[in-house]
């Protein structure tokens, strides 16, 4: 895999971050969101200073849990209320662990309340706070839409490619799903590759 490609400005919160990222049975999902931030950055002139750091954090909380609480949103049997309770723990922890990491680094503190607010509710909120929060929860959920998000997915929550696929089509029409049609158009292009990955096996279309 090639390096990570980021200013150099993000290298050092990057290299803190590594060991308290992808906790979930999730390789690749810190790298991938990071990558969806900084081109949605760029499409949508959206500041990467808040958005890219926010990408980089956004679920290093999960680290701090459990690995039963980390995995309980992939039971079968799970409710919504315990579903919402450990989303809100992994973002209350990755506040914490974002808020040292970004002021380890000396990170310019003018950014800090932004960032943090971004990682507070980037998984609970219903509608969006700026251009920055939708770039960054964007990115989030376009890894789903990636083939290493998608078959990470269909592994966790073990269910058919058909089910999962027409699941993600759904949400590109959801309000409140996506904030820029940037990314409503990135995702079915991911869909569409995610077609071809199957064409062999499926007959959905
Ligand atoms: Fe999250
Ligand atoms: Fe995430």
């Amino acid at each position: 895999m090639l390096p990570l490609d980021i200013k150099e400005e993000f290298v050092k919160i990057w290299d803190m971050a590594l060991p308290y990222q992808d906790k979930r049975d999730d390789k690749g999902h810190a790298r991938i969101v990071t990558e969806y931030a900084i081109k949605l950055c760029s499409i949508e002139n959206a500041e990467d200073k808040i958005v890219v750091p926010a990408a980089i954090l956004h679920d290093i909380g999960w680290s701090q849990l459990s690995k039963k609480d980390r995995f309980v949103i992939f039971r079968p049997d799970k409710t919504p209320e315990m579903e919402y309770a450990v989303r809100i723990k992994h973002q209350d922890e990755g506040v914490k662990l974002a808020e040292k990491i970004l002021n380890k680094v000396g990170y310019p503190s003018i950014f800090l309340k932004s960032i943090l607010e971004i990682i507070s509710q980037h998984d609970t909120r219903k509608n969006f706070l700026s251009n920055e929060d939708g770039a960054m929860r964007d990115a989030d959920k376009l890894w789903r839409y990636t083939k290493v998000g998608f078959d990470a997915d269909l592994r966790s929550r073990e269910c058919s490619f058909e089910f999962y696929y027409k699941r993600l089509e759904d949400f590109i029409g959801k309000e409140n799903f996506f904030y820029f049609d940037s990314a409503r158009d990135i995702a079915m292009k991911e869909l569409m590759d995610r077609k071809e990955d199957c064409s062999d096996r499926i007959d959905i279309m």
